[in-house]
């Protein structure tokens, strides 16, 4: 094994959890032990692991068909599927271009994008503009969008040169500087990307949603795409199904993944809007058309699971459970985690947790020591850097947000009684 994001050589030093079940909200590990599942398995899971209405629809979709190539040719869980989430997600007239992975959903945007603009015969179109601390990936494409850190800054040499990034949400003055940027660059931009209210790996930094609504709209008055990458806000987490509808965002491209499917199998999406759609229209094999696709976009699999999963957020309301939830959060961090002498601060929006730690002095590796210790009181968080992220899974019961909270509560003494 060769795991991402992860130092091999002090790999069994840091004792893994090794899963090898899970019920519920809970991941069992090879002995038998349990573990919330805090961090929805890396921000996937909404509606819980080995959900029996879940379960069920990829059983019965093996019956039919495991996966059918979707270049050139259809397959009808995905159609189904395409025809579910078009009056759900806040995009006109949507078109759905499915890959597996957030990144490549973002890989996606960003060509057809650049391309959307040479099909209109507009030369020079080629600029994005982003936002610091943004995260949309790996893949080079989506890392080159994204900001440096996350030890990718030796890759800056990879990064195409073509963006134009002004600061992230952590800075007051924010948006002004990117309206700013935006009325001098826009007839060079093919985009705008942004995360919509959420910026999450940056360690979840909140934008108020008028002012994310009011990047775009200038953006969209000045003719310029706007790209919504909702992988990580999408499906939930923030309270809305998709956090570009707290400002009453209607992108012109939106990403999706991660919980599309529950967090049971890899599919992601990017949407376009009609009107983006149209300008690929030509002849056939012409150069109007986007030459792009993977193997596996579109796996009907997936699209079977993802097609049950939308409709049991309408059968089991979990936005209004989801909204009781993210409350009853709010006031157990406040009460627990607010004011303790290891946290400067905690930043929330619906079910997604930043709580930045104050170390005294850098190096001590305080967001691996605390969420060691969570893990060992049966709880499983994952830091990135000194951020602790909590990030409940949907369905998550008002005793599992309790215990949630009561074992990053020890967990912070471990590093400051
Ligand atoms: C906003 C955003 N975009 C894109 C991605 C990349 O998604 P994936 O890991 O599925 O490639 C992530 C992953 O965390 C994300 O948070």
């Amino acid at each position: 094994m060769w795991h991402g994001f992860t130092q091999m050589a002090a790999y069994a030093d840091n004792r893994p959890v090794m899963v090898e079940r899970a019920e519920g909200r809970e991941l069992i590990d090879v002995d038998g032990r349990r573990y919330l599942d805090a961090i929805s398995s890396l921000w996937v899971n909404t509606l819980g692991h080995r959900v029996p209405e879940l379960d069920r629809a990829l059983r019965d979709q093996l019956d039919r068909v495991s996966h059918s190539t979707l270049l050139g040719h259809g397959n009808t869980a995905v159609v189904e599927l395409a025809e579910a989430l078009a009056p759900v997600v806040p995009v006109d007239d949507a078109r759905f271009l499915f890959a597996s992975d957030g990144a490549a959903a973002v890989e996606q945007a960003l060509k057809v994008a650049f391309q959307y603009w040479w099909n209109r015969g507009e030369r020079g179109r080629d600029r994005y503009l982003v936002l610091g601390d943004a995260y949309h990936g790996d893949t080079v494409g989506s890392l080159s969008l994204g900001d440096g850190g996350f030890g990718t800054d030796l890759f800056d040499p990879l990064r195409f040169p073509g963006t134009v990034r002004t600061p992230g949400y952590r800075h007051p003055g924010w948006l002004e500087q990117a309206l700013a940027a935006l009325a001098e660059r826009a007839g060079s931009l093919a985009a705008v990307v942004l995360e919509p209210v959420v910026q999450g790996a940056a360690g979840m930094y909140v934008a108020r949603p008028p002012d994310v609504a009011a990047l775009v709209s200038a953006a969209q008055r000045a003719g310029v795409l706007v790209i919504c990458d909702e992988v990580a806000t999408g499906f939930g987490r923030t309270g809305a199904m998709f956090a570009s509808q707290l400002g009453g965002v209607r992108p012109d491209i939106m990403c999706i993944g991660k919980g599309l499917a529950g967090g049971y199998l890899p599919i992601s999406a990017t949407v376009a809007s009609g009107p983006v759609a149209a300008a690929f229209e030509g002849d056939d094999l012409g150069e109007r058309t986007l030459y792009h696709g993977h193997s596996f976009g579109g796996n009907a699999l997936a699209a079977a699971v993802a097609l049950r999963h939308l409709s049991l957020f309408e059968e089991w309301k979990v936005l209004d459970h989801v909204s009781a939830r993210a409350e009853q959060l709010g006031r157990l961090l406040d009460a627990r985690v607010v004011g303790h002498p290891a946290v400067g601060e905690v930043r929330r929006c619906g079910l997604m947790v930043g709580v930045e730690l104050a170390p005294p002095r850098p190096g001590l590796r305080w967001g691996r020591r605390v969420c060691a210790a969570a893990v060992e009181a049966g709880v499983l968080l994952r830091p990135l850097g000194d951020v602790v992220v909590l990030m409940p899974i949907l369905t998550s019961t008002a005793e599992e947000i309790d215990r949630m909270v009561g074992a990053l509560a020890i967990a912070l003494d471990t590093v400051h009684p």
